[in-house]
């Protein structure tokens, strides 16, 4: 998810522009910055691309995932179902709110099954939150439908997906409010940073005023403002807007690069009838950072992994299985409610119960996955040889496989 592979001259620039005035907040002073607001720019570049009425930008991924939460209204005694392979920020943005983080198996998407969701619903679910995982997307038609038949919120976790699009529309645009990280190893980067979209004006003023202590922004004078709600400090800076602001007219550049490695390097491992390929429910809209893949058993899968890892070719290439930022099974932190502060013991008994939870049609299709990610800059000669090695441990395994069966 690199965009900081392609870094140079634009990014500078915007940088500079804050530099120059020296005004790296992006509120208030009106008179020294000069017409220089870095951060509304990218905002309303944000709206153009995507189609979209708000955006409100913020300082991480997780920040916006907190500041979404708040704004839908989601808090205690509140549910939020999300899948078991995301990112840790999805849950401890949902435990930041003082609601209970419900998991769900995924399915061959690698995102929320919308069956297992269907299971999990109770009288107290506030949100469905798909996590549009590794630049593809969630079954958006089928969750879409459900938040509908039980008068649900739909929260997209888009940070992984920036430019990517379902029937047309872009993610983190379809629910009532999605978000998208700007860290340093997403599509688009501005270093750190993220954002809320919406096309619900009560969710942008809440996300506006929550990420910059209750503000209201009525007025230039900030020490004149009103403070309506109690909010916090999730405020992005000019100099991480600026770089966003070069990184966001690159985008183009940068999907059509991962698309084409990522259509050079699938032929190639279509060539094993062995390997099989994540659903991807819009083909046309995958953003295309990573080329997930599947082997027949677990067992392959892990012996490829040790292959590729005894050729030295493992690194970009991750077996989200045993990983410990992504997928339930190493979540002991948060199976065993690790906090520094107490929480309150309804929430604690809820956080509980999930450790005890049953996660094996997840385990069955994240234990056979391995999800390459795409450079933007490799070059075609690159992706043939990266392919081909592979390839050859693929092989290598299957034959051994079927030697010693
Ligand atoms: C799915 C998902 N959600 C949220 C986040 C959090 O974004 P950030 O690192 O900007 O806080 C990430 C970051 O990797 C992510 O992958």
């Amino acid at each position: 998810m690199p965009g900081f592979e392609l870094f140079g001259a634009e990014e500078r620039k915007h940088v500079n522009d804050v530099l120059e005035t020296g005004i790296m907040m992006r509120y208030g002073f009106d008179g020294p910055r000069k017409g220089i607001w870095k951060a509304k720019e990218l905002e309303q570049a944000m709206c153009t691309k995507l189609g979209c009425q708000y955006t409100q930008l913020v300082s991480s991924g997780t920040a916006a995932l907190t500041t979404a939460m708040s704004a839908l209204g989601i808090g205690y005694g509140d549910e939020v179902i999300m899948p078991a392979f995301t990112f840790v920020a999805s849950f401890e943005a949902v435990l930041s709110v003082g609601a209970v983080p419900v998991l769900a198996d995924v399915d061959d998407t690698l995102t929320l099954n919308p069956e297992a969701v269907r299971k999990v619903i109770t009288p107290k679910t506030k949100c469905v939150m798909p996590v549009h995982m590794c630049g593809s997307m969630s079954d958006m038609e089928a969750l879409l439908q459900i938040c509908k038949e039980h008068n649900l919120l739909l929260l997209e976790d888009a940070c992984q997906s920036f430019g990517a699009t379902y029937k047309g529309k872009y993610l983190g645009t379809i629910g009532d409010a999605g978000t998208f990280s700007f860290d340093y190893v997403k599509t688009i980067t501005c270093a750190e940073g993220g954002a809320v979209v919406t096309n619900r004006e009560d969710v942008y003023i809440n996300s506006d005023g929550y990420s910059d202590h209750g503000h209201d922004h009525k007025g230039v004078d900030r020490g004149a403002d009103l403070h309506p709600f109690i909010g916090y400090n999730y405020r992005i800076s000019e100099l991480h807007a600026a770089v966003g602001l070069a990184q966001i007219g690159r985008l183009e550049e940068f999907l059509s690069k991962q698309r084409t490695n990522h259509a050079q390097l699938k032929a190639i491992l279509s060539q094993v009838p062995e390997v099989s390929f994540r659903r991807v429910p819009d083909p046309a809209g995958d953003s295309c950072t990573f080329l997930c893949w599947f082997l027949p058993t677990a067992e392959i899968t892990k012996a490829v992994v040790a292959e590729l890892k005894a050729q030295n070719i493992l690194p970009g290439n991750f077996y989200w299985f045993d990983n410990n930022w992504h997928y339930i099974r190493k979540w002991d932190h948060l199976k065993e409610v690790k906090t520094l502060n107490a929480l309150h013991p309804d929430l604690k008994a809820a956080i509980q119960q999930q450790a005890n939870k049953d996660f094996s049609v997840s385990d069955a299709i994240m234990s056979r996955c391995i999800c390459t990610l795409i450079s933007l800059l490799w070059t075609e000669q690159q992706v043939k040889e990266k392919g081909e090695k592979i390839v050859s441990a693929i092989k290598k395994v299957l034959a051994h496989q079927s030697i010693s069966a």
